[in-house]
């Protein structure tokens, strides 16, 4: 039996441990999967405890994908260029693999329902860790355009600049400087809906037929897509779908072995209805 698990703080209320039984249950593979809370003083002793104790692999969620970076020994460069890992895989010979799967996850959610960036004027709302993990997937998406609005004018510039291969298509800007403007795709990487803070966006920016993404899910994804429905948004979705692409990307990583995603979509989508 291997041992897998999600680490993170909070923690408890992941879906992770569920959508990881329900991928091991349609390949046969035999593992375990649980949640473990670090203190945030205690991440990397953590790690090292279970993969002393024969761990094979993490997931690594908020707040802790840059402190994973910094833990692994080897780097997918699809990690180094988003400076943060989601995924650590246990090697033997005590090397620690380090990946991030959100961006890819995002961008096969996108393509299932319909959103793909390619062609598109996107618009991404919030420069931090989750606008930067999803960034350079999206850049790679061929859209005809991004805008990153954000809050803090600084920080949105910073990220631009870590992504130099997004040229002059690539541009940072402040909420203020939105009015006017339209887009064909607005994909929510902020935590404004999790705070129940609503954002600032102006009339007339989703263009007709345009659609809308928000990374979070649940409750934390319904000020935006309530906002793209006002909006007159094609499509709308929450991050439920990305979140199981991620993990089905970990989950190839670890085992080898790529889980179906749309009936484990589909039964969260069920669970989280009842
Ligand atoms: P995460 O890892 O979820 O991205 P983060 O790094 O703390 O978390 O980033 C949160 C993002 O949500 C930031 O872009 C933040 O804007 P600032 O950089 O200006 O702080 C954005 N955000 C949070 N609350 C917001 C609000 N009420 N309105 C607009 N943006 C908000």
């Amino acid at each position: 039996m291997d041992y897998f698990g999600v680490i993170g703080n909070p923690v408890s209320h992941s879906l992770s441990p569920r959508i990881h039984g329900l991928f091991a249950e349609q390949t046969f593979q035999e593992l375990t999967y649980e949640a473990l809370l670090a203190d945030l003083d205690g991440f990397e002793s953590t790690v090292e405890a279970f993969r002393k104790t024969g761990g094979k692999g993490l997931n690594v969620t908020l707040p802790f994908k840059g402190r994973a970076w910094e833990c692994a020994t080897d780097r997918a460069p699809r990690a180094d260029r988003v400076k943060a890992v989601n995924v650590l895989r246990f090697d033997a010979g005590g090397q620690i693999h380090g990946d991030s799967t959100d961006g890819i996850g995002l961008l096969r959610d996108l393509a299932t329902n319909g959103l793909e960036p390619k062609g598109r004027r996107v618009l991404l709302l919030g420069a931090g860790g989750a606008a930067r993990s999803v960034l350079g997937d999206l850049i790679d998406g061929a859209p005809a355009s991004i805008a990153i609005a954000n809050r803090s004018l600084t920080r949105v510039r910073d990220l631009v600049a870590l992504f130099p291969e997004g040229g002059e298509g690539l541009a940072a800007c402040g909420f203020d400087e939105l009015a006017g403007q339209s887009y064909e795709l607005i994909i929510n990487a902020t935590s404004a809906g999790l705070a129940g803070e609503p954002l600032p966006l102006p009339e007339g920016l989703l263009a007709e037929a345009g659609g809308c993404y928000d990374l979070a899910y649940g409750a934390g994804a319904l000020p935006f897509l309530d906002w793209a429905e006002r909006n007159g948004a094609a499509k709308s979705c929450d991050g439920l779908g990305m979140l199981v692409e991620q993990a089905a990307e970990s989950f190839y990583l670890w085992r080898g072995v790529r889980p179906r995603t749309a009936p484990v979509i589909n039964a969260l989508k069920e669970e989280q209805a009842r």
